[in-house]
C-alpha cells in the first residue's frame, strides 16, 4: 500500500491491489489491439464495467452488442474476460464471426472443471450471482447444477441434493465470490460426505478483498472506486463498510457529494475494472481536499461518532446486564445495544457469565441498527476475531506458542479457540495417537503453535504436537546437563516389551532391561509394572552421545543375597518352597530371589531314582542349609541331613535293654 501523510497529519492510503487485475488488463489490451485490425468489430457486452474505457473503445470502432443478431460473416466479436456460454460460441461460429476471445484463463479453468465434473455425472453447485454473465457462462458447461448465493441457500441445496440425488456433488465458485462467505460455505459443505470442493475464487480477488478489509480496519473513511454494476466492486464496498464509513464512487466527480470534514485517515481501493488514471485522479483530488479541510476538531469528531451508529461501526460500551440469552451494552447513544449469544463468543461452550460481567468495558461491532425501535445489534465475536487474528499472526511470525480451548472435534481434526479466533489443528498435529479418540481433548486447554497462516482467508492451522515436541526437547537438554548415574528419578511407564520397559523420565525415555526390573524371576515385564504407572527408578547409565539411558527398577537394598547373608547361615534349618524339578535334584525358594539346590542324593535317606516321586513343585519342605557360596551365588539344601539326625536322635533317646 502507498501511504501518504499530509501536512496536517491526515493520512491517505491507496491499496496496492486497487485497479485492473491481470485478466482485465489482458482483455482491455486485446480489445485495443483488435480494434486496430478489424473494420467491423463488436464486443459481446461491455468489455469491462467502466464507461470511460468502453467509450474510448467505441471511438475506435468497438461497438457493444447484447447478442449476435447483427453479426455478419467476417465480423470480429470480442468475448470479454467473464467468458461466454457454449451456445454463444456456437452461434458466433455458425455466423462465421472471428472470435477475439479475451476470457480470463481463470474463468476458462472453471469452464473446463465444470465440464469434467459434469462428464463424470456429478451434480454441480456454483457459488455466485445467478444473473452474472460469468455464472451464466459456467452453467452452460453443466448438465445438472444450480447456483447459490450464500450458506443458507447452499445448505438447502445440499439437503435437497442428498435426499433426491445419489450423486457426488461438486462445489465451485464465481471468480469474484466473497472470500469470507466462501470459507463459511466450505465449512457448511464439509459436513457432507459425498461433496468435492473446488476453490475457484480468483487469487487476485481474494488478495484485493483481504487488503481492502485490512485497510478499512485502520481507516475512518474508505472510498471504493468502480462501476456500480461491477459485482467485485460491490463486494469490496460490503467488506469495507463493516469496518469504516464507506463510499462507492465511479470517478472523482462524485467526491463533492461526500462530507470529508471528519476524515483523518482515508483508504482507497478499486474494483478490477477501474483504470489507473481514474484512481490517480481520485487520489489527487482527495489529497487537495483533505489538506484544505477546516482544522480538525477532535472533540467534536468524538462526539459526532458517538452519536452516529451504523452497521459495521466498531464502538466501545459498558455491559449493563448479562443473562443466558443476551448481553445488554450501553454504547453511549440513545439506542439499546444487544449482543445475542451467537455473537458473544467464538467458543460454543462458553456461558455469557464467563465471557463478560456487568460493568465490563468492551469493544463491539454494530451488526444491525433499528432506529425506529431504538435497538442496535452488536457483535463481540467479530471484534475478538479481529484481535485474535492479529495475535495469531504475531505468534506465527515470532514462532511463539498460544493457549486455547478445544471447542469442537470436526472431520480431520479439532478446533481450538484462542482469543476469539478459531484455529484448526489437524488430527496428526494433536498429539493423539493415530486412531485415538480426539474427544478426549474436548474442552481442555492446550498449548499450540501456528504452522500455517492464510492471510487472505484469515485462517490458521495449528500444532499441539509441535509445542509438546519442543518442550520435550528442552527438558531433554536439561536432563542430560544435570542427570548422573546413581540418581533416583520418577518417571511414567510409556510402553512394555518382552525385553524391558520404557519409562519417560522427563523429556527422555529410559529403558529398564528385564533383568533390572526385579531381583526375582518374572514371566513378563508386565507382571511388575503397567503402562501409565508412575515409578521410581535408578539411573544406571547415561550415554550423552547416543541419548540412551539405562534404568533400574530393582533397588540395591532389596538385593536378596544381602538379605540372605544377614539372616541365614550354614546349618540353619529353613522352610523352602519347591520351584522347579530337574533330573539332578530340585530347587527350593528360601526367600524371593534365593533358590537353594536339594541334590537328588539329599532328598531322602534311601536311593532316589526319580525326583518327582518324592517332591512336587509348590510343595513346602523343611531342609538344612548345608553349603553357601556367596561369591558364586549358590546355596545347597538337604532334607536327608535332617532325616539322619532325626534317626540318630531317636536312636540316642531309645530306652536301653539292660
Ligand atoms: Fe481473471 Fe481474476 Fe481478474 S478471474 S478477470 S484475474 S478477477
Amino acid at each position: 500500500m502507498s501511504e501518504i501523510t499530509l501536512v496536517n497529519g491526515k493520512k491517505l492510503t491507496v491499496a496496492e491491489t486497487a485497479g485492473f487485475c491481470y485478466g482485465v488488463k489482458r482483455a482491455v489490451d486485446m480489445a485495443y489491439e483488435a480494434s486496430k485490425r478489424y473494420e467491423r468489430i463488436y464486443s459481446l457486452g461491455p468489455i469491462i464495467h467502466n464507461a470511460s474505457v468502453v467509450g474510448d473503445l467505441e471511438k475506435r470502432g468497438v461497438r457493444v452488442i447484447e447478442d449476435a443478431s447483427c453479426v455478419k460473416e467476417g465480423d470480429a466479436v470480442i468475448i470479454r474476460s467473464h467468458g461466454a456460454s457454449k451456445e454463444e460460441y456456437a452461434e458466433l461460429k455458425r455466423l462465421g464471426a472471428v472470435i477475439i476471445d479475451t476470457t480470463c484463463p481463470n474463468v476458462k479453468h472453471i469452464h473446463r472443471l465444470a465440464e469434467e465434473c459434469s462428464g463424470r455425472g456429478e451434480r454441480i453447485l456454483v457459488a455466485g450471482d445467478k444473473d452474472h454473465p460469468e455464472v451464466k457462462g459456467i452453467l452452460s458447461y453443466i448438465d445438472d447444477g444450480e447456483v447459490f448465493a450464500d450458506c443458507e441457500e447452499l445448505l438447502k441445496l445440499l439437503r435437497k441434493s442428498c435426499e433426491k440425488f445419489k450423486k457426488t456433488i461438486a462445489i465451485l465458485s464465481q471468480t469474484t465470490y466473497n472470500i469470507e462467505l466462501w470459507e463459511r460455505c466450505i465449512q457448511t459443505a464439509q459436513q457432507y460426505d459425498n461433496v468435492k470442493i473446488y476453490n475457484t475464487v480468483c487469487n487476485a480477488t481474494s488478495k484485493r478483498q483481504a487488503e481492502a478489509a485490512e485497510l478499512s480496519l485502520r481507516c475512518d473513511t474508505m472510498l471504493i472506486i468502480g462501476g456500480r454494476n461491477s459485482s467485485n466492486t460491490a463486494k469490496l464496498r460490503d467488506i469495507c463498510s463493516k469496518n469504516a464509513r464507506c463510499f462507492l464512487i465511479e470517478n472523482s466527480s462524485e467526491l463533492e457529494n461526500i462530507d470529508f470534514s471528519h476524515t483523518r485517515y482515508l483508504g482507497i481501493s478499486a474494483g478490477a475494472s477501474t483504470p489507473a488514471h481514474i484512481i490517480e485522479e481520485v487520489q489527487k483530488t482527495m489529497t487537495e481536499n483533505l489538506i484544505n479541510e477546516e482544522e480538525f476538531n477532535f472533540e467534536e469528531a468524538i462526539e459526532q461518532s458517538l452519536k452516529k451508529v451504523y452497521t459495521g461501526k466498531r464502538v466501545s460500551g459498558v455491559v449493563t446486564s448479562v443473562n443466558n440469552t443476551e448481553v445488554i451494552v450501553d454504547i453511549g447513544t440513545k439506542h439499546t445495544g444487544y449482543i445475542p449469544m451467537s455473537e458473544l463468543s467464538n467458543d460454543p461452550n462458553a456461558k455469557p457469565q464467563d465471557v463478560v460481567k456487568v460493568g465490563d468495558e468492551i469493544d463491539v461491532i454494530v451488526t444491525k441498527v433499528n432506529d425506529v425501535e431504538g435497538i442496535v445489534n452488536l457483535s463481540k465475536k467479530q471484534v475478538d476475531a479481529q484481535k485474535g487474528y492479529e495475535e495469531v499472526k504475531k505468534a506465527f511470525e515470532e514462532g511463539t506458542a498460544l493457549e486455547g480451548v478445544v471447542s469442537s472435534v470436526i472431520k480431520g481434526g479439532v478446533i481450538v479457540v484462542t482469543q476469539g479466533m478459531r484455529v484448526f489443528v489437524p488430527a496428526s498435529q494433536t498429539g493423539v495417537r493415530l486412531g485415538g479418540d480426539l474427544n478426549a481433548l474436548l474442552k481442555t486447554t492446550v498449548k499450540f503453535k501456528i504452522i500455517e497462516l492464510n492471510e487472505a482467508r484469515k485462517r490458521a492451522v495449528g500444532s499441539i504436537r509441535k509445542v509438546a515436541a519442543e518442550e520435550r526437547a528442552v527438558k531433554k537438554a536439561q536432563f542430560f546437563e544435570t542427570a548422573e548415574a546413581g540418581q533416583t528419578v520418577t518417571g511414567e511407564v510409556k510402553s512394555i516389551t518382552d525385553y524391558g520397559v520404557f519409562v519417560d523420565i522427563g523429556g527422555v525415555d529410559g529403558l529398564i532391561r528385564r533383568m533390572d526390573l526385579t531381583w526375582g524371576r518374572i514371566k513378563h515385564p508386565s507382571d511388575v509394572v503397567s503402562v501409565g504407572e508412575s515409578i521410581e527408578v535408578i539411573i544406571k547409565d547415561i550415554d550423552k552421545e547416543t541419548g540412551k539411558v539405562s534404568l533400574s527398577y530393582k533397588k540395591p537394598s532389596d538385593n536378596p543375597w544381602l538379605i540372605f547373608e544377614n539372616n541365614y547361615s550354614v546349618g540353619q534349618v529353613v522352610e523352602a518352597k519347591i520351584v522347579s524339578i530337574t533330573s539332578f535334584g530340585a530347587f527350593a525358594q528360601i526367600i524371593p530371589g534365593i533358590d537353594g539346590l536339594i541334590h537328588i542324593s539329599q532328598i531322602a535317606d534311601q536311593r532316589v531314582n526319580n525326583v518327582a516321586d518324592f517332591l512336587t513343585v509348590g510343595q513346602t519342605v523343611t531342609a538344612k542349609i548345608t553349603e553357601c557360596d556367596l561369591e558364586n551365588k549358590r546355596v545347597s539344601l538337604s532334607i536327608r541331613a535332617l532325616l539322619s539326625s532325626e534317626a540318630s536322635e531317636s536312636e540316642d533317646s531309645a530306652p536301653s535293654e539292660e
